[in-house]
C-alpha cells in the first residue's frame, strides 16, 4: 500500500484548472479593500471578511508599524514562555471590557481558538452539543477532545431539545454554536439556545468570527446582540475578520480563562501572536468602538445588496446579515458563474459539495463598510447580466 496513491490519483483541481475555472488560491497583488488586482486586472472584491473596512486603514498600519519597529518581527516562543508581551496581555484586558466577560485570552490564530479551547474543555465523560453548520475549528476541536460529540440540524431548537433530551444528568455538556455561521450568513438563535441551556443544564460557547464588528451595540456580537452576555459562558472571536490581522481570543469567566491558560495545548505549544498583528488589532478595536458609523455603513450595504439579489429573482437563503449567499445549483454551473463573475470584474467565493448540500452550490458574497454605491451597482449589474445569460433568474 503507497500513502501517496491518494495524491497521485487525486484529479478535481488538476482538470478545473485545464478547464480554466479554477477559483481557489488566486495570487491577490494588492492590498486588500473594496478593490484588489490580481495581475494587473482591477476586481470588486465581494469575497473578503474585512466586514469594517480597516485593513488599510492609516492608524491601523502606523499602529502595526511602530510595534514591528519596538518590538521585533516575532516573538519566537509561545505564550507560556518567552512569547507574552505587555501588548498581548493589554489585548486581553481590552478584549474583557469590550465583551464584557472577566477575563480573555488570545490565541495566534481563530481556528486554534476553537481547537485549543474546547479540546481542553471537553474532557472524557462530558457531552459537547453543535450545530451541524458550525465551523470546521469547531469540530476540530471537538474531535481532539476526549468528550462525546453530538450533533443538531442547523439552528434547528426543536433537534436540539431532542439531542439534549437523550442526555440524562451525569455528563457535563456544553453547547456551541457559531454566532453568526460563515456560510449561510443566519443568525443563532441564542436566546432559545439559552433557554434549552438552562433548562439542561448545559453550558454555552459562542462562535463570534462573522458577529465582532457586525453584530451588538458596539460590535461586541451575538450575545451583546441579543442582551444576553452573563447568559453565556464562553465567547469566542477572530482577528481574521473585522479586526484585520491574524489570531483569536475567547472571553469567558477568569477561573475558565485560567483553566485553559494551563491546559490548552494549541496555547502553550505554538508561538505567539506577532507584536505587528496585536497592536493592528489594538486599533481596529478601539475603531470599531468609537466609529459606530462604519457598522451603520455596513448594514445600509448589506440591505441594498440582499434586496438587489431578491428583487432580481436570486435565492439568497436564510441569510440576515452581511454574509449573502447566492444559490446557483449544481457545482459545475457555479464554477462557470464564477468564471463570469471574474471576467467580469468581481472577485466572490464558489462554494460547492460537500460544504454545501448537492444541488445547492452557490457564490458566496460579502459585504464592506467601505463598499461604495456604485461599486456595489456594478456588482448587481454583473449579477443580472450573468444571471439572465445562464437563465438563473427570468
Ligand atoms: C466561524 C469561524 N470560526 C473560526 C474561524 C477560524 O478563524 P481564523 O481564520 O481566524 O483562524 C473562521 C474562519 O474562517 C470562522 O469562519
Amino acid at each position: 500500500m503507497d500513502l501517496f496513491d491518494k495524491c497521485r490519483k487525486y484529479k478535481a483541481a488538476r482538470i478545473a484548472r485545464a478547464k480554466g475555472y479554477y477559483p481557489y488560491f488566486i495570487p491577490i497583488d494588492s492590498g486588500q479593500g473594496t478593490q484588489v488586482t490580481v495581475k494587473g486586472k482591477r476586481l470588486i472584491m465581494i469575497g473578503s471578511n474585512n466586514y469594517l473596512g480597516l485593513v488599510s486603514h492609516p492608524k491601523v498600519v502606523a499602529a502595526a508599524h511602530a510595534a514591528l519597529e519596538k518590538y521585533g518581527a516575532g516573538c519566537t516562543g509561545s505564550r507560556f514562555l518567552n512569547g507574552t508581551l505587555d501588548i498581548h496581555e493589554q489585548l486581553e484586558t481590552e478584549l474583557a471590557r469590550f465583551m464584557h466577560k472577566e477575563a480573555a485570552l488570545v490565541f495566534s490564530t481563530g481556528f486554534q481558538t476553537n481547537q485549543g479551547t474546547i479540546s481542553c474543555l471537553v474532557g472524557k465523560s462530558d457531552i459537547v452539543i453543535t450545530d451541524r453548520s458550525d465551523h470546521a475549528s469547531i469540530v476540530d476541536g471537538c474531535r481532539l477532545s476526549f468528550g462525546r460529540v453530538k450533533k443538531y440540524r442547523h439552528n434547528d431548537m426543536d433537534d436540539l431539545e431532542r439531542v439534549l433530551k437523550t442526555i440524562g444528568d451525569g455528563p457535563g455538556k456544553l453547547i456551541i454554536t457559531d454566532g453568526v455561521f460563515s456560510m449561510e450568513g443566519d443568525i443563532a438563535n441564542l436566546p432559545k439556545i439559552v433557554e434549552l441551556g438552562k433548562k439542561y443544564k448545559a453550558g454555552i460557547m459562542v462562535d463570534d468570527a462573522h458577529s465582532i464588528g457586525v453584530l451588538g451595540p458596539d460590535g461586541n456580537g451575538t450575545a451583546a446582540h441579543f442582551g444576553l452576555v452573563d447568559q453565556v459562558d464562553i465567547i469566542m472571536g477572530t482577528f481574521s475578520k473585522s479586526l484585520v490581522s491574524i489570531g483569536g481570543f475567547i472571553a469567558a469567566s477568569s477561573p475558565v480563562i485560567d483553566y485553559i491558560k494551563h491546559h490548552s495545548r494549541a496555547l502553550i505549544f505554538s508561538a505567539s501572536m506577532p507584536p505587528a498583528s496585536v497592536a493592528a488589532v489594538r486599533v481596529a478595536l478601539e475603531i470599531t468602538k468609537s466609529e459606530p458609523q462604519r457598522r451603520q455603513r455596513l448594514w445600509k450595504n448589506t440591505e441594498k445588496m440582499r434586496q438587489g439579489f431578491q428583487a432580481m429573482g436570486y435565492n439568497t437563503g436564510t441569510s440576515e446579515t452581511p454574509i449573502i449567499p447566492v444559490v446557483i445549483g449544481e457545482d459545475i454551473k457555479t464554477f462557470s458563474f464564477w468564471k463570469s463573475l471574474y471576467k467580469n470584474g468581481i472577485f466572490a467565493n464558489p462554494v460547492i459539495t460537500p460544504a454545501v448540500p448537492p444541488g445547492q452550490a452557490l457564490i458566496r458574497t460579502s459585504y464592506m463598510a467601505t463598499h461604495t454605491d456604485q461599486e456595489l451597482d456594478t456588482v448587481l449589474d454583473v449579477f443580472r447580466r450573468v444571471g439572465k445569460e445562464m437563465e438563473i433568474i427570468p
